[in-house]
């Protein structure tokens, strides 16, 4: 596999001369699912799922518990091997490439992708440790080169003002919101294309909810988004594409389409009962 070649495409799609194209405006796939299935001891636990997730875009995906949407998040970040053993068939690619739960692949797409879950986890060191680590994991050698990109991430996620002069305390001391944001900083110290929140506003409250929406939007023109939330009046907010998943004996991809499109014309009987319940 050609790994530089992969590195060097470009991230968004480029129109007509010096115009900058929302990438959404011609979708572009950056990752593809085409009949994805996943068995954990002999049992389905998510049934044929084809999806594509385009590039610069948001894509929510939305569905009961249970409905494999952490699994799906798991296998195209290819996480899951470390999460459970499971069997998983069918096609995966990234950027057009194709890949499986062992591909050299998994190398390029932890670079470029990052992961969020809904339990925000800071490695109990210092704020600013927790920011290092993995840049000079990634070799960064030069401390200013570190800082710079440490301020940066930290001022993307608003967190920097609250923090500045306590960079050097423990992580842990955060509130459950500075955490998550802090667990997105790390993940944006490594400069990644695209982000995988898999309910990063779970178990927070309205306000830093807020703010980590507002980090999405910010965002929106540089990084490919997939957000699993169970809210679906945020899903609407910031969706360009939206999936729904259904839970039941397999969970399975019920139908997925542009947000705008598939909120007010949904076609599938479960979509319509699951967004009438809601009350989006
Ligand atoms: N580690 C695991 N081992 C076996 N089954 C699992 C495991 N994790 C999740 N499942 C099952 O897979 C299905 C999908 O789960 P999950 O992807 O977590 O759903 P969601 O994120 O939509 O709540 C559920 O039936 C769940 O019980
Ligand atoms: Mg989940």
């Amino acid at each position: 596999m050609k790994i530089k070649e992969l590195r060097s495409r470009p991230t968004i799609c480029h129109g007509a001369g010096l115009t900058l194209m929302r990438p959404c405006c011609i979708p572009h796939p950056l990752f593809e699912a085409e009949d994805l299935c996943v068995e954990v001891c002999g049992t389905e636990i998510l049934k044929s799922v084809s999806l594509q997730i385009n590039e610069g875009c948001v894509t929510s995906i939305v569905g009961p518990s249970g409905s494999g949407k952490s699994t799906f998040l798991l296998v195209i970040s290819g996480l899951l091997p470390l999460v459970m053993k499971a069997k998983v068939r069918g096609k995966l690619r990234y950027r057009g490439h194709s890949f499986d739960q062992n591909s050299d692949m998994l190398q390029i797409i932890r670079k470029e992708v990052g992961v969020i879950f809904q339990e925000p986890t800071p490695f109990p060191v210092s704020i600013y440790k927790n920011l290092e680590l993995p840049l000079k994991e990634a070799g960064i050698r030069s401390k200013a080169e570190r800082k710079d990109r440490i301020e940066f991430a930290l001022r993307n996620v608003c967190l920097w003002q609250e923090v500045e002069d306590r960079l050097h305390r423990s992580a842990l001391s955060l509130s459950g919101g500075q955490k998550q944001r802090l667990c997105l900083a790390r993940a944006l110290v490594l400069e990644p294309t695209t982000l995988l929140l898999d309910e990063p506003t779970g178990a927070l409250d309205p306000l830093a909810t807020e703010i980590i929406e507002d980090f999405i939007k910010k965002n929106e023109d540089r990084l490919t988004v997939v957000l699993v939330t169970h809210n679906l009046a945020q899903a609407k907010r910031l969706s360009n594409y939206v999936a729904i998943f259904r839970s039941g004996e397999t969970s399975s991809l019920v139908e997925s389409g542009e947000a705008a499109e598939l909120f007010s014309r949904p076609t599938e009987a479960f979509t319509k009962r699951y967004l009438l319940s809601e009350a989006v």
